[in-house]
């Protein structure tokens, strides 16, 4: 069974998959055997033949050349850009968490470093019904999860990324390190995001990615050691 990293974010946006396609990218150049899954992804496009193309692990499968069958990369796609719990409402296509450990367990046996996306941030409703309430934190500790948090550089980062922080802790979710978007090295403010975030959370910022980047600021073994 192989080792696994939750990546999340301090929101919709933020640069999750850019990041994600990078540190997979890093992996496999580094030789070693890194996979790529979501649990349920909405906002959808459609193809040619009204099929559902699910954009994140599309990105992701290229970028770091995976080469994984698109049914193994998501257990949920959905047209509507709305959070899951919506989607899958207006569907009536529910999520099935035995689906998705199932899906999990399988892509986590084929590869030694799996980095699974998450949707939107940690409070992200993926299943809200006269049955179940299921939050994406909920998952991430049903599966046992250890987390990276993506973060913007930029202002009003130390708000969104010490409270995602403090609420993955209040859920006893291990955190293995923050990587900021969009860095700007030396922009005063943006340093200044980097320090205050490390010491009032104590967990580290482990990397820094600037617009545009095709390869992870740091070295593969290091990257490996976060997963767990
Ligand atoms: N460092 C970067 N350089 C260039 N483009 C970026 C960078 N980070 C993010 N982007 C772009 O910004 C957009 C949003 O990023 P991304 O899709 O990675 O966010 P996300 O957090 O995965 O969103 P979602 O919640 O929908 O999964 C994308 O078009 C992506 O290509
Ligand atoms: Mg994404």
């Amino acid at each position: 069974m192989g080792k696994c990293i939750f990546i999340t974010g301090t929101g919709t946006d933020i640069g999750k998959t850019y990041v994600t396609g990078l540190i997979v990218k890093k992996l496999r150049d580094n030789c070693r055997n890194a996979g790529y899954y979501k649990a349920a992804l909405s906002g959808a496009e459609e193809g040619e033949h009204g099929e559902l193309l699910p954009g994140d692990a599309l990105y992701v499968n290229k970028i770091a050349n995976i080469n994984e069958k698109t049914e193994n990369l998501v257990s949920y796609i959905y047209k509507e850009a709305v959070s899951p719990h919506l989607a899958a409402k207006i569907n009536q296509l529910p999520i099935d968490f035995n689906k998705i450990e199932t899906d999990f367990t399988r892509a986590k046996t084929k590869y030694d470093f799996l980095t699974m996306e998450g949707s939107g941030g940690i409070i992200s409703p993926l299943r809200w019904d006269e049955t179940q309430h299921v939050i994406l934190d909920d998952l991430v500790k049903k599966l046992k999860l250890h987390v990276l948090v993506i973060a913007d550089a930029g202002l009003g980062t130390i708000n969104t990324a010490v409270l995602t922080i403090e609420h993955l802790r209040a859920r006893k979710i291990p955190i293995q390190g923050i990587i900021l978007n969009h860095f700007h090295p030396g922009d005063l403010m943006e340093e200044d995001n980097r320090k205050m975030i490390e010491e009032i959370t104590g967990i580290k910022v482990v990397a820094t990615v600037k617009k545009g980047d095709t390869e992870l600021a740091m070295d593969a073994d290091s990257l490996a050691a976060l997963y767990a």
